[in-house]
């Protein structure tokens, strides 16, 4: 297989084009249960019918491991917005519409939001304190069985010919939506404050959801994501971990 041209390359693989195909090349080092984890949730997600790239294989390329996929041409709703800012207001919009709609989804074979998060937090590196309040925020929060992506933010979404295809979905899970949402709110506030703050609006007004519900889950969010040690993002997920001192 020839990979022919080099499309994006993120901190644990490189994406290429081959002819209709794409294909995600894993660094060395890369957990093949992952990888594998990734190609199953994406073949179980085509099942129930949400509009993605389909996985054709996993196999090895040059020693590494390789996801293939039908490539999506087009642009991310990033691209998008940044070549557009005046109309980010209607990216916004679509962003919002194209979760509303994965959520109104249910996949039973997903593992479970909560189980995850809980598994991150207990490996943030938190405090006993602090993890113990976190997991009985967690516990506590309302049981649902809602498709999440768990990194839903424009960068994971690609227009093509106006018909919006979600990607990356080794996070998937189900569960409830407002986590789903604290997560890209998340992203959005490292990446724009006034764009995050916009798409929150924007969610709840859509989905009726009151903002409270969201921001319940960013301190819970937040600590998950720590776990991840991702350069730069330590002070902000530490400031909303801390919020929840004063809920
Ligand atoms: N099937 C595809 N078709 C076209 N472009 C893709 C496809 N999959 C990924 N890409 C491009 O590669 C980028 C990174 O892919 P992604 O699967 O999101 O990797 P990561 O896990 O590193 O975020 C995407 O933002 C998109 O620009
Ligand atoms: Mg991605």
């Amino acid at each position: 297989m020839e990979l022919e041209q080099l499309i994006a390359k993120g901190r644990f693989n490189e994406i290429y084009k081959s002819g209709n195909l794409a294909v995600k090349v894993f660094n060395e080092g890369y957990a093949k249960a992952d990888v594998l984890n990734e190609a199953y949730v994406a073949a179980r997600i085509e099942e129930i019918g949400l509009n993605i790239p389909k996985v054709k294989e996993v196999r090895e390329i040059n020693g590494k491991l390789a996801m293939t996929m039908d490539m999506i041409e087009g642009k991310t709703l990033l691209q998008m917005m940044e070549e557009d800012p005046e109309n980010v207001e209607q990216y916004v919009d679509m962003m919002v519409d194209i979760q509303l709609d994965m959520h109104s989804k249910r996949c039973p074979n997903l593992p479970k939001l909560k189980d995850k998060l809980m598994d991150r937090i207990n490996n943030s590196g938190l405090d006993a304190t602090k993890k113990y309040e976190l997991l009985t925020i967690l516990d506590g929060a309302p049981k649902h069985k809602k498709v999440c992506h768990g990194d839903f933010t424009p960068q994971n979404i690609i227009i093509s010919d106006g018909v919006p295809y979600i990607i990356d979905w080794n996070h998937a899970t189900q569960g409830n939506a407002s986590a789903d949402v604290a997560r890209s709110y998340l992203w959005l506030c490292l990446y724009n404050a006034e764009i995050a703050d916009l798409y929150l609006d924007k969610f709840c007004e859509k989905s009726q959801t009151a903002k409270r519900y969201v921001q319940q889950w960013l301190p819970v969010v937040a600590a998950a994501r720590l776990s991840k040690h991702v350069p730069g993002e330590e002070d902000l997920l530490q400031r909303w971990i801390d919020i929840v001192q004063y809920q």
